[in-house]
């Protein structure tokens, strides 16, 4: 009566987390501060809500799953300059704007797996963004997971995988800079993992929507297409990147972000999500054009994350097994206690909420790499951060 396949997904990490915190009683003269929801709580562009408000009445109209030639003309400028592609991106046939990335990555998962394969692997990085597994599960293939330890700089171990699991891989997801650990991935690894799509017959699916939150001006992530365009290879072929405004412009209810990459692959995946019925509204289509057309507020939301990590880095160092990460707004320290006993007890003790990493994982090769930490995500305002930070090194204190 009922998809089956529903039945094997888990309950989001947000649910284990209120099952974690329910029963505690938390010193109430204590406020509440949350560092375990990746939400941005910097303040949108204000010029991207007056292009919204002022483009209201096209309402009025049905969108197009393709999306207006404006937006995708500001996105692939967008991207010849970030990702130095040579001009090379067609924004006619090799960039789609979707509703974020979190449905882009699900439904890119449902177009691409064949079905008709006896074994069908997606490869995910571990920890991860829970809606990979999702979307391998609902499109019939199953997960295989990379454990990211700190012994590989928190970069999956590709070398790991037995050709025997290649061969049957469908599609890899890979994040960079990836949540939970901020791990940036090098321009060569991924050209390494390019070769081995081609050598395997496999698609890449590169989650990117974090790459705009770095802290060195002049030295920004790579990404998978500027991968490519280093290799000549201007048709992108097999690869797909995922980005975002959520992050970069502080814009997580726009719901917008775009998909880049293979001409051949958007053609299909533009064919799929016509039926899927998830064209974007044409204010929201005006809007993120006026976003992608501006790098001023990008910059300062950058700045301002720069000092959020500055200062609690400064309190929790030497308190906490803590590093500064390559990239995005995540700290992922390792725990003394196990992570989410550290979560539960920070709670109770402090009103501080984190998320036990050990709910961004699955346990793989007998262990869960989550297990000993928690994800902290520095979105609240400064003085927050440093309040959340001080009340952390007491509790690790009285540890
Ligand atoms: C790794 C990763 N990918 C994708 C998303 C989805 O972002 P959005 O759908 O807002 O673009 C998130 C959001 O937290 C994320 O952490």
């Amino acid at each position: 009566m009922m998809n089956p396949d529903l039945h094997l997904l888990h309950p989001y990490p947000f649910e284990k987390l209120a099952a974690l915190k329910a029963g505690a009683n938390p010193p109430a003269h204590l406020t509440n501060i949350m560092l375990s929801i990746g939400e941005p709580k910097h303040q949108p562009p204000q010029f991207v809500l007056d292009t919204l408000i002022n483009s209201l009445d096209k309402l009025s109209n049905y969108p197009t799953t393709k999306g207006i030639p404006e937006l995708r003309k500001a996105i692939a400028d967008w991207l010849n300059n970030r990702f130095k592609l040579n001009g090379k991106i067609n924004f006619d046939q090799q960039v789609l704007p979707v509703n974020g990335t979190r449905e882009a990555l699900f439904a890119f998962a449902q177009a691409m797996v064949d079905r008709s394969k006896p074994h069908s692997w997606i490869v995910s990085p571990n920890p991860f963004y829970q809606i990979y597994e999702g979307a391998a599960i609902l499109a019939g293939a199953q997960p295989y997971f990379l454990n990211c330890l700190e012994s590989n700089q928190f970069i999956p171990d590709f070398d790991s995988v037995p050709a025997s699991i290649w061969q049957n891989t469908q599609l890899l997801f890979i994040c960079s800079p990836g949540n939970p650990t901020g791990a940036v991935m090098s321009s060569e690894r991924l050209k390494q993992l390019i070769k081995l799509a081609d050598q395997f017959d496999f698609v890449i699916a590169s989650d990117e929507c974090y790459s705009e939150l770095y802290f060195d001006e002049k030295n920004p992530p790579a990404g998978l297409l500027q991968a490519c365009a280093e290799l000549g290879r201007h048709d992108f072929a097999r690869c797909v990147v995922f980005h975002s405004l959520s992050k970069r412009s502080n814009l997580p209810g726009l719901r917008s972000g775009f998909v880049a990459g293979d001409a051949k692959i958007l053609e299909k995946f533009l064919l799929y999500r016509t039926y899927h019925g998830c064209a974007m509204s044409v204010p929201t289509q005006v809007a993120s054009t006026a976003a992608w057309e501006d790098e001023q507020h990008v910059i300062a939301n950058r700045q301002a994350y720069r000092e959020k990590f500055d200062a609690v880095l400064s309190i929790l160092s030497g308190v906490l097994d803590v590093k500064k990460p390559d990239a995005s707004f995540y700290l992922w320290p390792k725990t003394p206690i196990k992570g989410e006993l550290f979560a539960q007890q920070l709670f109770a003790q402090q009103k501080v909420t984190v998320l036990p990493g050990s709910y961004l994982a699955r346990e793989s090769n007998g262990i869960n790499p989550g297990e000993d930490y928690v994800r902290m995500a520095l979105v609240a305002p400064l003085a927050e951060c440093i309040e959340a930070a001080e009340r952390i090194k007491l509790f690790v204190k009285n540890l």
